[in-house]
């Protein structure tokens, strides 16, 4: 099974950017734990990060047929990008939004997720730790979806032996 993990805009500057918010932790070193967990549970992994809404919307689409779920902090897209938003409720890939921060004490703009409606769900607010949490989640999920899979295969095959 493979997880996509993409990254919206200046997330590539954690670790230097508004430390007060986001933290001393830098991007690749989130990447590195994540990888960590993932290669303990048998999971693939991948990680894009990109500060254009366009290359986001690309990135998405091409995890269909690639990817079993989805982790993403769509950063400032997640206030403003339908684009986003419509992109993983075409694709239909479980995806979980994460964010760093708890948008929800912070400025009012900041309240609103467009991309959280679309996804399985949300997590925000434990800094570093909020991925872990979506990598706990997402692998919940994919192993779920799998068994419901493997029942209803089974239940066909039961089928076909009797007809
Ligand atoms: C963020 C929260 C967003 O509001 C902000 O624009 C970001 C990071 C977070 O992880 O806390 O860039 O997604």
């Amino acid at each position: 099974m493979k997880v996509v993990v993409i990254q919206g805009p200046n997330l590539n500057m954690l670790g230097m950017r508004e430390q007060n918010i986001y933290g001393p932790m830098k991007l690749e070193d989130i990447h590195a734990q994540m990888q960590g967990v993932a290669e303990q549970n048998n999971i693939e992994i991948e990680f894009f990060q990109s500060n254009l809404e366009g290359e986001i919307v690309d990135r998405l689409q091409e995890c269909l047929g690639e990817a079993d779920g989805i982790i993403i902090n769509p950063a400032a897209y997640t206030h403003t990008s339908i684009a986003i938003r419509d992109a993983i409720a075409a694709i239909q890939i479980p995806t979980v939004e994460v964010h760093l921060s708890n948008i929800y004490q912070r400025e009012e703009f900041r309240h609103k997720s467009l991309t959280a409606p679309v996804c399985a769900g949300q997590i925000a607010g434990f800094g570093p730790f909020s991925y872990h949490l979506a990598m706990v989640s997402i692998m919940q999920i994919m192993n779920e979806l799998k068994a419901m899979r493997e029942a209803q295969q089974a239940q066909q095959a039961q089928l076909n032996l009797q007809n």
